[in-house]
């Protein structure tokens, strides 16, 4: 089995076209979603209508959730993407499950238990990335029986194998990369072999100037500047 993965489209579609243009070269049987699929000041209702058309297995994460449920200090930027939407779009948005299973693979957003722990990667106060460590890794797992689980959120790409052989693999963000300086659109393929599981994390070179001329147009230069150097922004996980 060969199964494309990605996830934190956060409404750009330019990175997201990028991705499946990539992806369709790739031969894989399956392609699936993590979540956080609408949040960003680029076009939010084109990303919901492309991903309605392709009908992908999905799971929701906590920004799909906000836009739904709405919460008591609303973050502007969800409040965009809510208002950007059509009644068929929100639907489709809400009728996404949190969790998800292909086979031997597990689907979550954040953790297998949260859509809004950061699982392998953690970003501190200063908003510098650091490797979580195998321990606490491990403790997420506890329970989930696959041979591998897939999560996104920390827009961070990350492969490691748990110590009793399962492998986590976080695909990192297609339309917004954080704090580590690859503004590419990021996505992962992972591949059932003869002895366990190959990973591999991509990195595809897209038009960032146009999303970055998305995001001003909607007034968010810090956005735009996010999705050119692909450093800023750890605050809006
Ligand atoms: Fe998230």
């Amino acid at each position: 089995m060969k199964l494309a993965v990605l996830s934190d489209v956060h409404g750009n579609l330019h990175a997201l076209d990028a991705v499946l243009e990539d992806i369709a070269g790739q031969g894989v049987d399956q392609t699936v979603a993590l979540g956080d699929f609408l949040s960003g000041p680029y076009d939010p209702a084109g990303v919901a209508d492309r991903l309605m058309a392709l009908d992908l297995q999905s799971v929701r994460g906590n920004h799909d959730r906000f836009i739904v449920n709405g919460r008591k200090d609303d973050w502007e930027i969800d409040v965009l993407a809510r208002n950007a939407l059509s009644a068929a779009q929100k639907d489709w948005l809400a009728g996404i499950p949190a969790t998800g299973r292909v086979g031997d693979v597990f689907l979550c957003h954040g953790t297998p238990s949260s859509d809004m722990v950061l699982w392998l990667t953690g970003i501190d106060d200063d908003g510098k990335a650091f490797y979580r460590s195998q321990e606490s890794i491990t403790r997420e797992a506890e329970g989930v029986e696959a041979e591998v689980l897939l999560c996104g959120h920390t827009h961070i790409a990350r492969s490691l194998r748990l110590g009793d052989g399962r492998l986590v693999v976080n695909p990192g963000s297609v339309g917004m990369p954080l704090a580590i300086g690859s503004p590419a659109a990021h996505y992962a393929i992972i591949e059932k072999m003869t002895h366990g599981w190959r990973s591999s994390l991509i990195a595809v070179p897209y038009d960032n100037e146009a999303a970055a001329h998305q995001a001003l147009d909607h007034g968010y230069p810090t956005w735009a500047d996010s999705v050119r150097s692909g450093w800023s922004l750890p605050w809006a996980l």
